[in-house]
């Protein structure tokens, strides 16, 4: 995306976070997540979902349902993706460069497994039995120890990803969290389930 896009984009971020279904806009809260359900038809039609970044505040995310499944938008911070080029934290990824077809498309094949490094889009379901793990942003908290780095912490059986969705080695979860089609409709807008040139791509990584 060009700077001055990225700049223009930056200049609309404000204080609240809405997020486009397929009926409407509704405000949310930072830091963490509400869910918002497109219509009953139109997810299970698969149909893509419109989401609003434009007041998505840094280090906040949020979740729509897209197939029936959670979607986040994580907009991190400076310092959370300069923590996901650490060498102490690449060694303890399995796979931090994302040789495993878990995401849709080369754009996302990189560190921050995104289009852009800022706004991390990812699918919330753990690739071991599929529970939705937890946002735990911060850095070593007494549950989770002096290593964690910050990330998804899955409470069913232990799984540890960081904040690009990378497991951790040594983990119940034997692959990264996957990463949805999605791009960038305009400055402020993601649209979910869909590629730029309008093809819905019938995709699902390796395990939901
Ligand atoms: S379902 Fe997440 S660790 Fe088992």
């Amino acid at each position: 995306m060009a700077r001055d896009e990225t700049q223009s984009r930056r200049r609309f971020l404000i204080a609240a976070t809405t997020v486009a279904g397929a009926g409407g806009l509704v405000a949310l809260a930072i830091p963490f997540i509400r869910s918002l359900d497109p219509s009953a038809a139109a997810n299970a039609a698969g149909a893509p979902v419109d989401i609003d970044i434009s007041r998505l505040e840094p280090g906040a995310m949020i979740s729509v349902r897209w197939r029936g499944r959670p979607v986040w938008v994580l907009r991190r911070t400076a310092e959370q993706l300069q923590g996901l080029q650490a060498p102490d934290l690449l060694q303890r990824l399995k796979d931090p460069d994302s040789l495993e077809p878990q995401q849709f498309g080369p754009e996302v094949v990189n560190w921050h497994r995104s289009i852009e490094p800022e706004y991390f889009v990812v699918v919330g379901i753990c690739t071991h039995l599929g529970c939705v793990p937890d946002y735990r942003p911060e850095v070593a908290p007494v549950d989770l120890g002096p290593e964690w780095p910050g990330g998804f912490y899955c409470p069913c059986h232990g799984s540890r990803y960081d904040l690009s969705g990378r497991v951790f080695r040594k983990m119940p979860a034997p692959l990264n969290l996957p990463v949805p089609p999605y791009y960038y409709s305009s400055v402020t807008l993601l649209r979910v389930g869909e590629l730029a040139d309008k093809s819905k791509e019938n995709w699902g990584p390796q395990t939901w």
